[in-house]
């Protein structure tokens, strides 16, 4: 009998961005990138659900310790975004496109290796908004 248990954290955080292709010119630039391309950006309320697995057995009886997990997301992940500008000021962006796909990719290679030993990365799933997430499994 496997006893896998997922454990999910949910975390907000509020940063400004602007989805440009330095490549394109303005019309291709505003035809693909919609409103996110708007020249001097736009905020977004992000809402970040890290979720982790783990075999749950006797002992410890629990999949992680939720307080150190939510000191790795703020150390390593709701530090460095939460209030910011995306494209210029997180050194893990840097020459990104800050897409929420590619900021969901940076946010598990933020997390994945800091784990507790036993303790695997399952999914780090990124609301833009209410209505549009994107989900990554690290793969
Ligand atoms: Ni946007």
């Amino acid at each position: 009998l496997f006893q896998i248990v997922f454990l999910t954290r949910i975390e907000h955080f509020n940063a400004s961005h602007k989805l440009y292709n330095p490549d394109w010119d303005k019309e291709k630039n505003e035809a693909v990138c919609g409103k996110c391309g708007n020249v001097n950006g736009h905020g977004h309320n992000y809402e970040l659900h890290i979720t982790v697995k783990r075999e749950v057995t006797a002992d410890p009886g629990f999949v992680v310790n939720a307080k150190n997990l939510s000191k790795l997301i703020n150390e390593f992940v709701l530090e460095e975004l939460d209030h910011k500008n995306l494209n210029l000021d997180v050194a893990f962006l840097n020459g990104k496109m800050c897409s929420t796909e590619n900021l969901a990719i940076a946010v598990w290679q933020q997390l994945f290796s800091r784990l507790p030993k036993g303790v695997e990365l399952h999914c780090v799933k990124l609301y833009e908004t209410p209505r549009i997430y994107v989900a990554y499994f690290g793969k």
